[in-house]
């Protein structure tokens, strides 16, 4: 079906009108509600942060992120790095490289010295379970680490990178020195049971104030990730955020 969106909301904006496709219609998985999320708040700072444009439109053919949650993940680096002590960044479900362009070029214009380590099997989505009901196994292996090596280091010319190919921690970690201390965790896999075992490994190796990001919590398809969000909402040893951009965020108190 053609796209009708476009000249009908060309027509209907300047009345203040909008028609959106809504893909996600209202649908209970398991005890979980979703509907299309239309807050009504319009402050949109993205629109005209030169810098982020800047980089969001060299990565935006990389990313299945929107920019509601891209320029959140630029603005949670700037905050991460008020805490003067040194720290590691990672991403884990890096697949074109796009979300890791964002982080990696924030540190960059912050002229930070923090390592930006990328992961991902480039293989595709691994360790799917009864838990997610909508992973089999094996989605987003339409990428390459050449293609994310030529988008991180010569498309945004980063330099603090260092890339990781195989399933993380399983096949990886031992690449990161053992004393490594991080201050910021982007989990972007789709699934519950690489979502337990990254969180296993990074949580004492996370500064207290740091976080870790959750890209799929809002999202259907990914249940798997609200999930385990949710089996740690009382936990009082973080905060645990719900944005309704589809992030849920830790920030660890102790
Ligand atoms: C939805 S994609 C990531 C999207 C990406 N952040 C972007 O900017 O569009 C999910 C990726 O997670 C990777 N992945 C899933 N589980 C993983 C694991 N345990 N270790 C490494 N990579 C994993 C998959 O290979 C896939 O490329």
């Amino acid at each position: 079906m053609p796209d009708i969106k476009k000249p009908i909301n060309a027509v209907l904006n300047p009345l203040g009108y909008t028609i959106i496709k809504n893909k996600n219609y209202r649908k209970n998985i398991g005890k979980f509600a979703y509907d299309k999320v239309l807050p009504h708040a319009n402050f949109s700072p993205w629109l005209n942060h030169a810098d982020f444009q800047a980089v969001f439109q060299k990565i935006k053919s990389n990313t299945l992120v929107d920019v509601f949650r891209c320029f959140e993940l630029w603005q949670l680096v700037e905050q991460c790095e008020k805490n003067p002590l040194p720290g590691a960044y990672i991403e884990i479900g890096t697949w074109r490289g796009g979300t890791a362009g964002i982080i990696g070029s924030q540190l960059k214009a912050l002229n930070s010295n923090n390592v930006l380590y990328v992961a991902d099997t480039f293989k595709g989505v691994v360790k799917t379970s009864a838990a997610d009901s909508a992973y089999t196994g094996g989605e987003h292996s339409d990428t390459s680490r050449s293609l994310v090596e030529e988008l991180l280091f010569n498309t945004l010319s980063l330099k603090n990178i260092q890339i990781l190919e195989g399933i993380f921690p399983d096949d990886t970690q031992h690449l990161i020195p053992t004393d490594t201390q991080f201050k910021f965790c982007h989990i972007d896999v789709d699934v519950y049971q690489s979502a337990i075992d990254i969180v296993d490994w990074i949580w004492p190796k996370l500064q207290v104030g740091g976080m870790i990001v959750f890209d799929d919590y809002g999202f259907h398809t990914c249940d798997g990730i609200a999930r385990y969000v949710e089996e740690h909402r009382a936990d009082t040893n973080k905060l645990v955020i719900h944005n309704l951009n589809g992030h849920a965020i830790f920030v660890k108190l102790s």
